[in-house]
């Protein structure tokens, strides 16, 4: 048995339990989290805006050490520290072979396979295939990224999601280069990665927009040279910091129509808007096909940063290794698993950067 935080259905609070894992079957993988942080979107699948089966253990980003193997099992051993990957690419695909592994059609097989049983025996299911709210884990062996040199196991937990989702949008998605203006909507977790990156590609100015003033200090920490508050004027205030131009990029990292439409507004002619934040199915975007002609601007999507993590995770760590991306500076709260509530609550209250669960 291993203790757990729970979400029994969509829209409870999470509960703290124990849970059985089976030991790992053929090609499959037992881990002991170090650390796992709490994203947005385990929020957004504990209320519901994104789907999950249930009784479910979230939790998507996290790191640990391998501590039972299945049988067939190659890539890792005993003892081995691992990232978790909660897109995992099959390799085989149409989309694997076209070379876009981040989406994969086989990425989200794992979250709709019972993993484990509560102690009455349900069925349990993995959140993003993941479940890193636990203090152990059983995945498949292709969902293990192998820990970099150089980066502590803990921090490397948020190489999972946030700084591979904001780098990759930065460098995969955008291509942001040296000079290009930046704006970056929404300043959490993944918001503060993207501002990284953005610093990392030698961007300039980089503007970062949050409802929430709080988050003003922890954005220049990050990277941001401006901070300005969301509102009805953004589009104005962003062009007067860009010589009247508009952006050349802008990244959203809140997950609303509302704030994809401010982001895009943002831009200049020609600029591009990439959207990180992930938002409900009934949330419209809209503009008019004469705005879109006349600005000629990119919008576009990307998941996970467009990234294949195998290439991508030791890049980040040559990074972490230089002194370019500070992981540490990211984690703003060290708590313990009974706690994910309350970092659920500073995410709706606009606190704070990202909180890591330590085990
Ligand atoms: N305009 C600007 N910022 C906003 C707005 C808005 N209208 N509404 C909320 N925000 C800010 C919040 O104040 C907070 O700082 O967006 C930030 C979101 O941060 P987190 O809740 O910590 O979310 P994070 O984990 O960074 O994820 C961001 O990416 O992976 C997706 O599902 C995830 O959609 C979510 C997004
Ligand atoms: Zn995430
Ligand atoms: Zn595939």
């Amino acid at each position: 048995m291993v203790r757990a935080a729970l979400l029994t259905t969509v829209g409870a609070p999470l509960e703290l339990t124990e849970i059985e894992l089976p030991e790992p079957g053929p090609g499959r993988v037992r881990v002991k989290l170090a650390a796992a942080g709490v994203c947005h979107s385990d929020l957004s699948l504990a209320t519901g805006l994104l789907r999950t089966p249930t009784p479910v253990v979230l939790g998507h980003e996290g790191a640990g050490t391998v501590v039972a193997v299945g049988e067939g099992v190659r890539s890792v051993r005993v003892g081995d520290p691992v990232v978790l990957n909660w897109a995992p690419a099959c390799g085989h695909c149409h989309l694997c072979e076209l070379g876009e592994p981040w989406l994969c059609e086989r990425a989200a097989d794992a979250y709709g396979e019972p993993y484990g049983t509560l102690a009455d025996g349900t069925a349990l299911y993995p959140g993003l295939g993941v479940a890193a709210f636990a203090e152990e884990t059983v995945v498949s062996e292709r969902a293990l990224l192998p820990l970099p040199a150089g980066v502590p196991l803990t921090s490397a937990a948020l190489l999972g999601c946030a700084v591979l989702t904001g780098y990759g949008a930065v460098h995969n998605a955008a291509r942001v280069r040296a000079g290009e203006s930046v704006v970056v909507f929404g300043l959490g977790g993944v918001g503060l990665a993207v501002l990284q990156a953005a610093r990392i590609a030698g961007a300039g100015p980089i503007i970062a927009v949050d409802v929430s003033p709080q988050k003003e200090e922890l954005a220049r920490r990050h990277g941001a040279t401006e901070f300005l508050l969301a509102d009805d004027q953004i589009s104005k205030s962003v062009r007067k910091l860009t010589e009247g131009h508009g952006a050349d990029q802008a990244f959203e990292c809140v997950g609303r129509g509302s704030t994809i439409r401010a982001a895009w507004s943002t831009t200049r002619r020609g600029g591009r808007t990439t959207v990180v934040g992930i938002g409900g199915k009934d949330d419209l975007v809209s503009f008019s096909a004469l705005e879109l002609f006349h600005f000629a601007r990119t919008l576009s999507a990307c998941v996970y940063g467009n990234s294949d993590p195998a290439q991508d995770v030791p890049l980040l760590a040559e990074h972490v290794r230089a002194g370019r991306l500070d992981l540490e500076a990211l984690i703003t709260d060290r708590i313990t698993l009974d706690e994910i509530p309350a970092a659920f609550e500073r995410m709706r209250a606009g606190q704070g950067g990202r909180s890591l669960v330590v085990f």
